[in-house]
């Protein structure tokens, strides 16, 4: 089996080749799948040189970046592969969620190569293909049931999944995802675009017990974490001897080096005993669940992987390969290969919508 996968959801263009690899070891008990997705190809073109000139994403300009690169990544991963679109079975691409005109460059393609081509098409979830982005792994596959913390800049959630494209959402973000968060507070300390390996970096040389910050109330399994944005705005405003009506983008100037260490090494601790808190509360309301698995660009966050060890000790924890932790059509090509086999029909070329805003399916 060969699938030419099409990921567009933002701003990277990215087009892969999955194939099947043969791995009785990866027998899965509940679906029976004995062989896992293979990477024949893997390209992204990232738009972040463009976007961090902006500090972050200007949806139109996306768009027409999609449109320039869109058939050079789709030609390259084919060459790569050393195939022609005869040797492709099946096409599939991201349609939700994302940003609207990114998400129709995607679609659009593969719609048309899958009506010319005359290929069955798969429309796939992005948060979906993030989760199935840890399948990419040889050695060592999840199993179900288990539990997922999707961390990505749009989304947070802790997803419960019984076994193969079977998805119940049991915690989600009430206002913003941790994602959105590291790239709002990098902000205030006047780090570059994208803000979580920004964050991540700066944080290297910082304390993370130098400024405590405030865990949200909140009951049951949802986050929240406009506030802890705010505790830090405040935060730095109170180290800088500044009143708080003084704007967020004036405040960096006044921080020291090491100050913004702290700063940033207090916020991504917290950030993380929040996230893990929270899907350590999951795993005792199901403490049948046989994989812990991370997901979506926050995932690549080192101190969250060394923290999320040691907490999970007596579980099997999985995190996606760092290269497969940010947006990638590998993981949308894993994403299919499984319906594919679970028996899920392909959807209509000529019918296809996008979503830019729908839960996870
Ligand atoms: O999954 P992703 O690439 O795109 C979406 O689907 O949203 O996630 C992007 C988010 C951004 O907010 C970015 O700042 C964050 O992931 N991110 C990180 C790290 N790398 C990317 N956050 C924390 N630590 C990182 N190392
Ligand atoms: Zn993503």
């Amino acid at each position: 089996m060969k699938i030419l996968a099409i990921e567009t959801s933002c701003d990277e263009t990215a087009a892969a080749i999955i194939g099947d690899l043969d791995n009785t070891q990866s027998l899965n008990p509940t679906t029976n799948i004995t062989s896992s997705p293979q990477i024949l190809s893997n390209v992204v073109v990232s738009q972040i040189d463009i976007f961090a000139a902006y500090g972050g994403v200007i949806p139109e300009v996306a768009a027409r970046s999609h449109l320039e690169a869109i058939l050079p990544v789709t030609h390259k991963a084919l060459d790569d592969a050393h195939l022609t679109k005869d040797d492709i079975d099946y096409i599939a691409v991201t349609y939700a969620p994302g940003l609207l005109g990114s998400l129709l460059i995607g679609t659009l393609t593969a719609r048309t190569l899958a009506i010319l081509w005359h290929k069955p098409l798969y429309a796939v979830h992005h948060l979906k293909s993030h989760i199935y982005s840890n399948w990419l792994q040889e050695q060592c596959i999840p199993t179900f049931p288990l539990l997922s913390l999707v961390i990505s800049g749009g989304h947070t959630q802790i997803i419960y999944m019984p076994e193969h494209n079977h998805f119940e959402i049991i915690g989600t973000t009430r206002d913003d995802a941790v994602g959105e968060c590291f790239d709002k507070v990098a902000k205030i300390l006047g780090l570059p675009y994208p803000g979580g390996p920004s964050i991540a970096k700066c944080a290297e040389q910082g304390d993370p017990t130098k400024y405590p910050l405030p865990h949200p109330k909140i009951d049951g399994l949802d986050f929240s974490f406009s506030g802890l944005k705010t505790a830090v705005l405040r935060a730095v405003q109170s180290a800088c001897n500044l009143p708080i009506t003084t704007p967020s983008h004036e405040l960096a100037s006044h921080l020291t080096d090491q100050q913004k260490s702290d700063f940033a090494a207090s916020f991504q601790s917290t950030a993380c005993d929040i996230l893990l808190e929270k899907l350590n509360s999951a795993l005792q309301l199901h403490p049948e669940v046989n994989s812990i698995v991370f997901a979506g660009g926050v995932s690549a966050n080192q101190a969250l992987r060394l923290k999320a060890q040691k907490y999970f000790t007596n579980s099997k924890v999985f995190f996606p390969e760092p290269k497969f932790s940010g947006d990638n059509a590998a993981m949308v090509g894993a994403a299919a290969y499984y319906e594919i086999l679970s028996g899920v029909t392909p959807v209509d070329p000529y019918q296809l919508n996008i979503l830019p805003r729908t839960p996870i399916k």
